[in-house]
């Protein structure tokens, strides 16, 4: 969606080097004013190194996320508890994956290799989200996916809508249009068995007391261990810090769980009036650490179903290679023809 229609960087060379500044102070001057004007860079600007790539770092990472995190709800889809909960489940893992592709096209926009890119997920080299390596062991785990974690990322990505770089600020805008449903059925999921059994409210405390911290550590280390926070936000990346996000999402789920009736798994969770906001538990940054590096519930288990589903789907891919060239050479002959 991104690479058809817009010119790529080296593209045009000479007439960039026609009409751009000469050298890289004045090139980097103009970068300047544009990030102080809160302007946007598309692919065929001129940008610095270090912004490129932390730029493809972190939307490949995103994109990871959301293609591995079609798998804890995927597990559902044939034990979904009715058709409609099905077809809304089915919709949602396949809305993850478009939102997968087109962050893939984001990144290949600024000169990243989608081969590059899948190869070093499944070599365990680039990261994603560490919550998708927690296990959904009950379909209430769903509803809280749905209500929590797309509830946590929407709060991460809705600044992204404004991020300097205009291929992932506009994929980001379809993304969270998307996101605001799988929150909502989410809570809907949850609100239905809310008003069902004992059995059933059970089951939804016991995904929420599971899913509270991970949820809330999704937001990223704190800001005073945050290494890379202060750049990204000078480019306009990032656009509100980790806890300012963190805080701005516990202050809006306290609401949300009175009105479904669970009990948030904190009892350190209080107004604090002088703050302004609700005050919650220091979380555990160890577990954190140990799951982003490989050693959570599911890591392995994840990795190795998308390394199959990969490998199994190589045919796909070899057929519409093998397409693409026919129509190609059916069209080179046309052309030929009437030439
Ligand atoms: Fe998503
Ligand atoms: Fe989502």
């Amino acid at each position: 969606m991104y690479t058809q229609s817009l010119d790529l960087p080296g593209q045009h060379a000479d007439a960039a080097q026609a009409s751009a500044p000469q050298d890289e102070a004045a090139r980097q001057a103009a970068f300047d004013a544009c990030m102080a004007a809160d302007g946007k860079i598309e692919p065929q600007d001129w940008m610095p190194q270090a912004y490129r790539k932390t730029l493809v770092r972190q939307i490949s990472q995103h994109a990871h996320s959301e293609i591995v995190g079609m798998l804890p709800e995927g597990n559902w889809i044939s034990r979904a508890p009715s058709l409609k909960r099905k077809a809304i489940l089915l919709a949602k893992v396949q809305d993850e994956g478009g939102h997968g592709l087109y962050l893939y096209s984001a990144a290949e926009t600024l000169d990243a290799s989608r081969d590059d890119l899948v190869d070093a997920l499944h070599s365990g080299r680039a990261k994603y989200s560490s919550i998708f390596n927690y296990p959904t062991l009950t379909w209430a785990d769903v509803g809280v996916i749905g209500w929590l974690v797309d509830g946590a990322a929407i709060m991460n990505q809705i600044p992204l809508c404004r991020c300097s770089y205009g291929p992932y600020a506009r994929a980001m805008i379809r993304i969270c249009k998307e996101e605001s449903f799988h929150q909502r059925q989410g809570f809907d999921a949850l609100l239905a068995m809310m008003r069902g059994t004992d059995a059933q409210r059970e089951m939804v405390q016991d995904a929420v007391d599971r899913w509270w911290f991970p949820v809330l550590m999704m937001f990223g280390p704190p800001d005073a261990a945050s290494t890379n926070s202060a750049q990204t936000m000078a480019w306009g990346i990032k656009r509100i810090s980790n806890d300012d996000l963190r805080q701005k999402f516990v202050d809006a789920t306290v609401e949300q769980a009175r009105v479904l009736g669970v009990t948030l798994p904190d009892p350190g969770l209080l107004w604090n009036a002088e703050r302004g906001h609700y005050d919650y538990r220091p979380l555990d940054w160890d577990e954190f650490w140990r799951v982003i590096n490989g050693d959570g519930p599911c890591n392995k288990e994840r990795l190795a179903t998308r390394v199959k589903a990969h490998e199994e789907g190589a045919w796909v891919r070899e057929a519409a290679l093998a397409h693409a060239a026919k129509v190609a050479e059916r069209e080179a002959r046309a052309s030929r023809a009437a030439a």
